[in-house]
């Protein structure tokens, strides 16, 4: 079992690319609300990446190797920042080392890779502080999402009916070019798994279970080995039904996610974040609900928000959100939208269970083109 921490959490960071600077960043003793932590070591299989970062960042100690830093570094917490499906091989080393581990979405890129990992966690974690694994999901993180999860769930605005998700955004055939992208081996899918999950994900965050899938997939415009748009009509537990689409080839980029309620419509319009301004309320005739600003300061969504939570659980010896089970399920409606696509028949979370071929590759080895 981990233990809990008793100086400034000792963090590090894998994969020195794009996205670790801005974990690098958010990390930061100046940003307000966060636990005391210390960014202590960085990996990366690229020497130039890493030499870079560690001057950028100040990193007292950088490796090539994520082996060669858990047995040197001993870190509090690992980050990972590599390509996705790099995510597999080091949560699961993070965990045999009794590291906890956050991982960047997606988590892994199938399934039966996120069962193993729980299946690492569930012995010592199960009891106490750790090790155990989240995902980044940065945008539950908003004070606004928060606010408004908190008074779904107490059916504020009544019963959900109806849901839009839509991720529309735009990457160019040189965006392709970085050599894990558009790969199923390597990413694991196009715009549903690597774009549209943060929306999808924060769909799942206020509906709950997703009950059935019906989906279609295309390969528009973009040369890769995946889809660039896929569109999907999900069904909940509750019974409420949500229109998802998922794009890369949508010159306007907007997300945007609406909830019908009986009482009211609830809406964010944002792009790769939002603050308490990209919301809107309608309530239904005849009905007034409370504002949906957060009472406090209006966080926005973003990695800070989401570390400050995690370094708090670590300080304080709990597990931090997302969950597995929470992440579980968002991974499972990507498989879902892909295994309904390619199957032309509607999907249900039974359906992924093995000896399914979407349970060990999100593409099922059925894409049709
Ligand atoms: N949460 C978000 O909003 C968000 C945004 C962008 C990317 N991401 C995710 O972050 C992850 C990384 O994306 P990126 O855009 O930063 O990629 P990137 O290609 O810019 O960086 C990845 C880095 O990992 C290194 N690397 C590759 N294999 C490695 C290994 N085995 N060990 C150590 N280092 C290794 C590469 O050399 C590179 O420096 C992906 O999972 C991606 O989906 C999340």
């Amino acid at each position: 079992m981990a233990a809990v921490p008793s100086g400034p959490i000792r963090v590090a960071i894998v994969g020195t690319g794009g996205i670790a600077r801005i974990h690098a960043a958010a990390l930061r003793p100046a940003a307000p609300g966060l636990a005391a932590a210390v960014l202590a070591a960085a990996a990366d299989v690229d020497p130039d990446r890493l030499a870079a970062f560690g001057r950028e960042h100040g990193v007292p100690a950088t490796y090539r190797h994520l082996d060669d830093l858990l047995a040197a570094a001993r870190p509090d917490l690992v980050h990972i920042c590599t390509p996705p499906h790099a995510h597999h091989q080091q949560a699961l080393a993070c965990l045999r080392a009794g590291v906890s581990v956050l991982v960047e979405k997606p988590p892994v890129i199938s399934l039966r890779e996120f069962d193993e990992l729980t299946a690492a966690e569930a012995g010592p974690a199960a009891a106490g502080p750790g090790p155990w694994f989240a995902t980044v999901y940065q945008h539950r993180f908003g004070a606004a999402q928060r606010h408004f999860k908190a008074l779904a769930a107490d059916r504020t605005f009544g019963r959900p009916l109806l849901a839009v998700c839509h991720t529309m955004w735009f990457r160019d055939q040189a965006y392709f070019d970085v050599p894990w992208r558009g790969r199923w081996d390597t990413e694991g899918g196009g715009p549903t798994m690597g774009h549209g999950i943060h929306q999808m994900d924060m769909l799942l965050d206020v509906l709950g279970d997703w009950a059935e899938v019906r989906a279609i997939a295309r390969r528009q415009a973009r040369r890769t080995r995946t889809e660039d748009v896929s569109l999907a009509h999900v069904t909940f537990a509750s019974g409420a039904a949500a229109s998802v689409v998922n794009s890369v080839l949508s010159p306007r980029e907007e997300s945007y996610l609406r909830f019908d309620f009986t009482r009211a419509s609830v809406e964010v319009t944002h792009l790769y974040g939002y603050t308490d301004d990209d919301w809107r309320i309608t309530p239904a005739p005849g009905f007034s609900v409370p504002p949906l600003m957060s009472p406090g300061p209006g966080e926005p969504s973003g990695h800070r928000g989401q570390f400050a939570e995690v370094l708090a659980c670590l300080a304080a010896g709990r597990r931090p959100p997302v969950t597995p089970g929470e992440s579980r399920r968002t991974l499972s409606l990507v498989a879902a939208i892909y295994a309904a696509a390619f199957t032309g028949q509607p999907v249900t979370p039974a359906d992924l269970a093995p000896p399914s071929p979407f349970y060990d590759r999100m593409d099922g080895g059925a894409a049709p083109w």
